[in-house]
């Protein structure tokens, strides 16, 4: 069992985590082309914060985690509240074979760092993307390790801004910003958060 299998349960029970990610869904929804019958997928969805709250921008909704638990509680809230367009599915992006759909717009939250291959992640982001698609990543700026305090193991202590552009471009992305798009508080410190926004050609 993962470390995420076991806050899965009580994910949703941190208020800030929730409001991070109503944010988060307001800045990319801000950005999406208003256009109807796109289809979206959330790399490492957790429990699915983001696209609850992005559930009326998409006609379709792929939900991928790598973690069992928070599966579980996703798949409870999907069939709580009667979202036909959810399909959660297990799925390593950076390593596991392509599922066979295309999307028009990828996106994730405070899931990059955990994932050790960057390069990997936004080659394969941009396999799955329709010709066109928008790649949205909100994650940590550069930190000095001091974010994780409980004992979960970060695989990187968030992204220079410069650096990830240049890895977004040479993975064939285009049309690469950064905004900043939250401020997590705590142990009296503030760790901003950016939003990657992207384009596939
Ligand atoms: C910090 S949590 C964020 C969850 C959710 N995005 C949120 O903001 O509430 C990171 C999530 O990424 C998932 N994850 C870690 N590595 C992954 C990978 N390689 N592929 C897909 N999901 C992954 C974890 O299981 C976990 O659910």
């Amino acid at each position: 069992m993962t470390d995420f299998d076991q806050r899965a349960k009580d994910w949703d029970n941190d208020p800030k985590k929730v409001e991070r990610a109503r944010v988060v869904a307001d800045a990319i929804r801000a950005a999406l082309p208003k256009r109807p019958g796109q289809t979206g997928l959330e790399v490492g969805c957790g429990t699915g914060l983001l696209s609850f709250a992005l559930q009326n921008d998409f006609i379709h909704i792929t939900l991928a985690d790598t973690s069992e638990g928070m599966l579980e509680v996703l798949a409870a809230k999907i069939a709580d509240a009667g979202l036909g367009h959810f399909s959660p599915i297990r799925l390593d992006l950076a390593r596991d074979p392509l599922p066979a759909s295309r999307f028009d717009a990828a996106y994730s939250l405070m899931t990059l760092h955990h994932i050790p291959d960057t390069d990997a992640f936004l080659r394969r982001s941009g396999e799955i993307l329709n010709p066109g698609g928008l790649l949205f990543i909100a994650d940590l700026d550069a930190e000095d390790g001091t974010f994780h305090t409980d004992g979960t193991i970060d695989v990187h202590l968030g992204f220079e801004r410069g650096d990830l552009q240049r890895r977004a471009e040479a993975a064939g992305f285009h049309d690469v910003s950064f905004s900043t798009v939250y401020v997590i508080r705590k142990n009296g410190r503030e760790y901003p958060i950016f939003l990657l926004v992207a384009r596939k050609n």
